[in-house]
Formats: structure tokens, sequence, C-alpha cells
């Protein structure tokens, strides 16, 4: 049973850095988007902060599976395996826009998995409240982060814009649920460090 789990655990980690999520089967919201012709440097621009969000949905897949490891609780685990698969249409979407643009995903995702992992488990072992309480955080910090790069995208590029609306919009309704199911505020100092990693995280990935 820990050696399925800790399989299971290594198996998102490589399937998430080598691109071959299962997804949950939802087609990419920006089909049928017009792919507008952009200018090489509005297509360098959205490459990079697609790179970005593809590094966050690295780091989502990363904090779940690290969340639902570290849960005693069955019915929270399928909870947070349920979110897992949703996120891993948020990261499908993200590859194929980068790819789209002509874009790569960031060399850094390793280690931000690790360091999301380790979060995740981190928070689960501190009891339901703290774990749903990170998903929280995390999914408020996310939709923050969103609306700055629906911002900050060129206009024309449809095809990303439609892309980060659905996943605004998932983002919302993860925390919602987080919050339906009894999530408890972070600690100040927990918040802050999120918020610390996240500029890190955001940052590096623009260049790297
Ligand atoms: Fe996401
Ligand atoms: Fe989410």
């Amino acid at each position: 049973m820990l050696t399925e789990r800790i399989i299971a655990n290594f198996d998102n980690a490589l399937r998430t850095l080598a691109g071959q999520s299962p997804g949950s089967g939802r087609s990419n919201p920006a089909r049928g988007t017009r792919d507008s012709l952009l200018r090489p440097w509005q297509r360098r621009r959205a490459g990079r902060l697609m790179r970005v969000n593809h590094t966050g949905e690295v780091m989502a897949q990363a904090l779940y599976t690290g969340q639902a490891a570290g849960t005693d609780d069955p019915q929270l685990r399928s909870e947070l395996l349920q979110a897992r698969r949703e996120e891993e249409d948020h990261l499908r979407w993200c590859e194929d826009r980068l790819r789209e643009l002509r874009s790569r995903p960031s060399l850094l995702g390793p280690i931000w998995y690790g360091v999301g992992w380790g979060m995740g488990f981190a928070a689960a072992r501190r009891g339901r409240g703290s774990n749903l309480g990170l998903v929280v955080a995390v999914e408020r910090l996310v939709e923050k982060h969103l609306d700055e790069h629906l911002a900050l995208l060129p206009p024309e590029d449809e095809r990303s814009r439609t892309i980060l609306e659905q996943m605004r919009q998932d983002e919302i309704a993860h925390a919602d649920k987080a919050e339906n199911l009894g999530a408890q505020p972070l600690p100040v100092w927990s918040e802050t460090a999120l918020r610390g990693l996240s500029k890190i995280m955001t940052r590096g990935a623009l260049w790297v």
C-alpha cells in the first residue's frame, strides 16, 4: 500500500514534468478561438507569460499531490485528487499554448515540483483545516495572478486569454469548495511566505 502510494507520487511528478498528464478529458477551451497573427515581440511576450502560468500549474500538481499524500482522510484525499485532475487540464492547455507560441516550459519546473510537494505534504500533516487552508490561500493567489496576466497579455492573443479565463473560473471554484469543506485561514507568516515564494517563482519562470 505504501509502495503503491510512493509510486503514484513519483508517477505524477514524472508525468507533470514530461508533459504526459492524462487530464480530466475536457477539451482545450481555446479550440475554436481565432489564432491571431501575433507580431514577433507579442508572441515572445505571450510565450514568457504562458511559461509562468505553466510553471504555476506544475506547482499546482505538486501541491495537490503532496496534500493528498499527507492526509489520512480518504474523503479529503479524493476531493484533492479530483481538483488535481482539473489542474491537469490547465497544465495541458498551457503546454498546448506554449507549443503554439514556440515557447517552452521553465527549466526550473523540477525544483518547483519538489518545493510544492513538500509544502503540500507539510500542510496536510497539520490537519484538515490547514490542508484546505492551503488550497484557499494558493487558489486565491493564483486568481489574483491570472487577473494580472490577463491585463498583461497582448490584447490580440485571444487563445491564451480564453485558456486563462477558464483556469481562473476553475481556481475560484477550487477555493470556494475548500472553504465549504472547512478550510482554516493560514497563519500570517505562512501567507507572507507563500506570496514571497510565488513572486520568486513567477520572476524566475519569466526568464529561465
Ligand atoms: Fe490551475
Ligand atoms: Fe485550482
